[in-house]
């Protein structure tokens, strides 16, 4: 899959791309993400990106030639195709989460596009940008880490990238649950233990333990994905009994 990054930082990409499960993605050919910084794509002599907001007001606005410029030249006549979305990072656009990481990881090219200042030329928006990602309800002063983000979650679900093949059926938010409790040796550490059922070996109860304990903190921590996920019937009996449990707690 390769990733199209457009922004005015691309110094601060490589130490993320260049370590653990991203570089041994790109260096195995399953990833290539391409750097565009777009200062490249200015012409006058100060590699003016910005300009004061018509109407007045404070900050500064990223200027649209430049970006219209870098991405065209990039993207040739996929920019104006659906060959490969344009997506703006910005906290107006629609909350990224797993789902939409799926969705992503289906496609063969994407370009990001990291906004900086104060905003971005409404023009970009409107006549550029095919799609627009948040990353969550905060204010960052650039795209740069969301677009990192968008990489590391999309990459990890791209056949081939975890060596554990099933690694990514079981995340947190892949079923629509959190993910149940991990442990490792030493079965007793400072005195507290490892679940005993874990040191059993009946792969079963095991595996039965593992969905109640999803079931249980998806209740305690995030009892609105309970409401969008598919249940079993012994799904729904076990949360019965935890709802009655802990009911006057
Ligand atoms: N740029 C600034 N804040 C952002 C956010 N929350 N998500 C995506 N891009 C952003």
């Amino acid at each position: 899959m390769q990733f199209e990054v457009f922004t005015l930082l691309p110094e601060v990409f490589p130490s993320y791309l260049d370590t653990s499960i991203l570089k041994r993605a790109r260096e195995r050919g399953l990833i290539d993400v391409r750097l565009h910084n777009i200062r490249e794509y200015t012409h006058d002599r100060h590699h003016t990106m910005d300009d004061m907001p018509y109407g007045g007001g404070g900050g500064m606005v990223l200027k649209p030639e430049p970006v219209f410029e870098a991405i065209e030249s990039v993207l040739g006549g996929a920019a104006d195709s659906s060959a490969c979305p344009i997506i703006l990072l910005t906290p107006q656009g629609r909350v990224f989460n797993q789902s939409i990481a799926a969705e992503l990881s289906q496609l063969p090219r994407i370009a990001l596009l990291c906004g900086r200042y104060e905003g971005i030329d409404e023009r970009i928006r409107r006549h550029l940008i095919t799609d627009e990602i948040s990353i969550g309800d905060y204010v960052l002063t650039g795209g740069e880490l969301p677009a990192l983000i968008l990489i590391d979650a999309i990459t990890r679900l791209l056949p081939d990238v975890l060596g554990d093949p099933t690694g990514a059926e079981d995340d947190s938010h892949a079923m629509g649950l959190l993910e149940y409790p991990h442990y490792t040796r030493p079965p007793d550490f400072r005195g507290w233990m490892v679940p005993n059922v874990l040191l059993s070996g009946d792969h079963g109860k095991i595996e039965k333990w593992r969905r109640e304990q999803a079931l249980e903190r998806t209740y305690l921590k995030r009892p609105d994905m309970l409401e969008k996920v598919d249940l079993s019937e012994s799904d729904r009996d076990f949360l019965q009994k935890l709802r009655s449990e802990t009911k006057g707690h």
